[in-house]
């Protein structure tokens, strides 16, 4: 009981976080109490405080070494979320959020704390198996995570796996034995038995993270770096998952256009690739390692067969990206954009003009453009000169 009102009444006034209150709810519960205002405030204060360290203390925590955004992940929008977020506070209104092309998942993170339900989607399966790992409300045993954590650290050779990542990881991506020890772990956690999916999926996306971490390349997998000597730098450690109250969470493995059309929200946040490069073929060594159905690889890359490849990096770019604006059943869009259309490499060129976008958006809304200067991963082939990020606001008519 707080303020002589039960506790449940108060919660179902609005299941939302306190800081969302309208003050009129205050107000109210103030008049029917007999309380000042601000005395009502302090204590529902406490009380979510009370509630969230009880949580807490029932909820035992896994503490990985790893962070959702302790990853490297081409476009991924980490460094411009505060801005992006204040952006959100000011010019959009809502409960719900659809991370539509949700890469790393750091947008929704970000912005958790601020709605009460987020939908998660990417097509990559390495993206999903992350999303679930870290978002998914689904217990884990925090005890049977660290057994294997320390079994997995323990291995020092191979006697379940049959080398398939080795041969061909090996001496390219990873030293001979860290590749060795990789598959090794893959298949010890495709074997397992007394796992479930949320355990499973925290495992496969510590794996990931680890191996990522210490990968011989520049940060994706399109090459790796010419090497005699690649040295033996792997340690499987754990993630962080994500401690998520009263939130509610989809997450999706689908083609953005073809989910837009089953998804209601209030805000979609959409972040497409711009150019002509494929995620799921930079990303491919993380996708072959989560589906684990050991392909043929081939090319100097070792990439597996042709999976996944993005529309919105092809030539029909802009009337896809049309498509997806007039299908989102939402109240407000949010689209990030970088206009390296100028660059001088020919695949990071961009494949939808601002203009397009500004046309798609306006044709269903009225449409606010706002920009910052950004510095470009790639720096040494694009002209940094006027590089900006753009962020488009549409409120849908
Ligand atoms: C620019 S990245 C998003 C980055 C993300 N906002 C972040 O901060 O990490 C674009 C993402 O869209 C995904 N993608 C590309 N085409 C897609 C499609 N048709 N359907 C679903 N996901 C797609 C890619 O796998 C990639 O992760």
């Amino acid at each position: 009981m707080i303020s002589g009102i039960p506790e449940s009444t108060i919660r179902s006034i609005n299941k939302r976080d306190i800081d969302k209150w309208n003050i009129e709810y205050f107000n109210a519960i103030s008049k029917a109490i007999g309380k000042s205002k601000y005395i009502v405030i302090k204590e529902i204060e406490n009380m979510e405080i009370n509630l969230k360290s009880y949580h807490n203390k029932n909820f035992e925590e896994l503490n990985g070494r790893y962070n959702l955004e302790n990853r490297r992940y081409i476009g991924n929008k980490n460094k411009l979320m505060n801005w992006i977020s204040g952006l959100l506070e000011e010019h959009t209104k809502g409960d719900s959020f659809f991370d539509v092309f949700a890469g790393t998942g750091t947008v929704s993170k970000y912005i958790l704390p601020k709605y009460n339900k987020i939908i998660l989607n990417d097509f990559l399966f390495s993206n999903n198996i992350i999303f679930k790992a870290f978002f998914e409300k689904r217990p884990y045993d925090k005890n049977k995570i660290l057994k294997y954590q320390h079994l997995f650290q323990e291995i020092k050779t191979n006697s379940e796996d049959n080398n398939y990542f080795v041969d061909n990881y090996g001496g390219k991506f990873f030293s001979n034995y860290d590749a060795k020890i990789i598959g090794e772990i893959r298949t010890q956690i495709a074997k397992a038995n007394d796992l479930n999916e949320k355990e499973r999926s925290i495992l496969l996306a510590s794996l990931i993270y680890s191996l990522d971490k210490i990968a011989n390349t520049v940060g994706h997998y399109d090459a790796y770096r010419k090497k005699e000597n690649i040295k033996d730098k792997f340690i499987f450690e754990l993630i962080n998952p994500l401690n998520i109250f009263e939130k509610e969470i989809e997450i999706y493995r689908e083609d953005s256009n073809k989910l837009a059309r089953n998804i209601s929200a209030d805000i979609a946040f959409v972040d497409p690739p711009y150019n002509s490069r494929q995620y799921s073929r930079f990303y491919h060594l993380l996708e072959n390692i989560v589906k684990w159905d050991k392909p043929i690889l081939e090319g100097i890359a070792m990439k597996p067969p042709v999976e996944n490849m993005s529309e919105y990096s092809k030539t029909k770019a802009p009337e896809i990206f049309d498509d997806l604006i007039r299908n989102l059943k939402v109240k407000y869009i949010v689209v990030t954009y970088n206009n390296t259309y100028k660059s001088k490499s020919n695949s990071s060129k961009n494949k939808i003009t601002h203009e397009q976008i500004l046309h798609s958006l306006n044709s269903i809304g009225n449409t606010q453009t706002f920009e910052i200067p950004f510095q470009f991963f790639n720096a040494g082939k694009t002209c940094l000169k006027d590089h900006k990020e753009f962020v488009f606001i549409t409120k849908v008519k």
